[in-house]
């Protein structure tokens, strides 16, 4: 394991910790109780494994900004809240139908359809209350700018539209720009946000901001890129999810288009674009270009 990977490792430890905080029994302001099954559904869902990438990358950018990891931490859980649902509800059988998921079963086997219906809306709900509450910045101003980005990014206009054009790929194959199209929404626009984030919690110039935003673009297409890959190279056992799934289910991939060899190739130049708009943080963006590379070579 490299530096970067241990640097991720320990920082996906500390995202699962305060991630179990905020799902543990004792109560939020304002809550009326936490039923116990559906808080087990969410705990499933949530605190399962998983590589962390997202909160990664909101603590790294907002490092960048000077925003410590302490108060980056609610944002960083905000987005991994949403990512978790988006996983949860991928999996449910009207979707991707998958059994499994970061190595166990998904959390409509373990519990049930509903549940799993139910625990991903009450991920996407914490999610906001968490970046709504004073804890997440004390300006308010922030904190709005923080929800809308995050709304528009998991949203109609984003990640949920995305799995909408995915559905629909699967019926009529899509070409290469729909495609682009589709991915920068399903799963892009989340990663685009995680970058993104750092920047508004820190009060970034526009121009800076800018920057993060079109790394975490180019870093989001990469990454569904990688997945596709994956997805025709890897095994159950290293992705802890179901393999093969794409071809078999006719899903419109740019591997699909493009090729096994075409995809990897794209994805390289993808990286290299990424690292490049970075280059006016000099070595302070260092660990942001190795994880925009860990993204394209890792094997789960
Ligand atoms: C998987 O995301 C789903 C996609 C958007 C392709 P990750 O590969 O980040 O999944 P975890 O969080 O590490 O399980
Ligand atoms: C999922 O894409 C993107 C989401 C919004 C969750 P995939 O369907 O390819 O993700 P996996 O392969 O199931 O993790
Ligand atoms: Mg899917
Ligand atoms: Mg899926
Ligand atoms: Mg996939």
């Amino acid at each position: 394991m490299d530096r970067f990977e241990k640097r991720l490792l320990a920082t996906a430890s500390r995202v699962s910790d305060a991630l179990d905080d905020q799902l543990a029994s004792q109560r939020r302001q304002g809550e009326i109780s936490r039923p116990e099954r559906l808080m087990s559904a969410m705990r499933h869902g949530a605190l399962n494994g998983g590589k962390r990438l997202r909160p990664f990358l909101v603590l790294e950018t907002a490092a960048l900004f000077g925003v410590s990891e302490n108060e980056a931490m609610p944002a960083a859980l905000a987005v991994e809240c949403v990512h978790c649902y988006s996983l949860i509800h991928d999996d449910l059988p009207a979707m991707d139908d998958d059994d499994l998921r970061r190595g166990q079963p998904t959390v409509h086997k373990a519990f049930d359809e509903a549940t799993a219906i139910l625990a991903g809306d009450g991920l996407l709900t914490l999610a906001f209350e968490l970046l709504g509450d004073d804890e997440c910045h004390h300006n308010a101003a922030i904190r709005c700018e923080l929800v809308v980005e995050l709304a528009r990014s998991a949203g109609l206009g984003g990640m949920v539209g995305g799995q909408m054009l995915d559905l629909q790929a699967s019926v009529q194959p899509p070409n290469d720009a729909a495609i682009r199209t589709l991915q920068a929404m399903k799963t892009g626009a989340l990663l685009r946000f995680a970058c993104e984030a750092g920047a508004i919690l820190g009060g970034a110039a526009t121009a800076e901001r800018a920057v993060l935003r079109a790394f975490g673009e180019k870093t989001g297409q990469a990454f569904q890129l990688a997945d596709d890959i994956l997805d025709v190279v890897s095994s159950d056992e290293a992705m802890g999810k179901r393999v093969g799934k794409d071809v078999a289910m006719g899903k419109g991939t740019l591997v699909a288009t493009l090729g096994l060899e075409g995809a990897r190739q794209t994805a390289e130049r993808l990286v290299e674009e990424a690292d490049a708009l970075l280059d006016g943080f000099g070595d302070r963006a260092d660990v942001l270009k190795s994880c925009a590379r860990y993204i394209v070579s890792r094997n789960q």
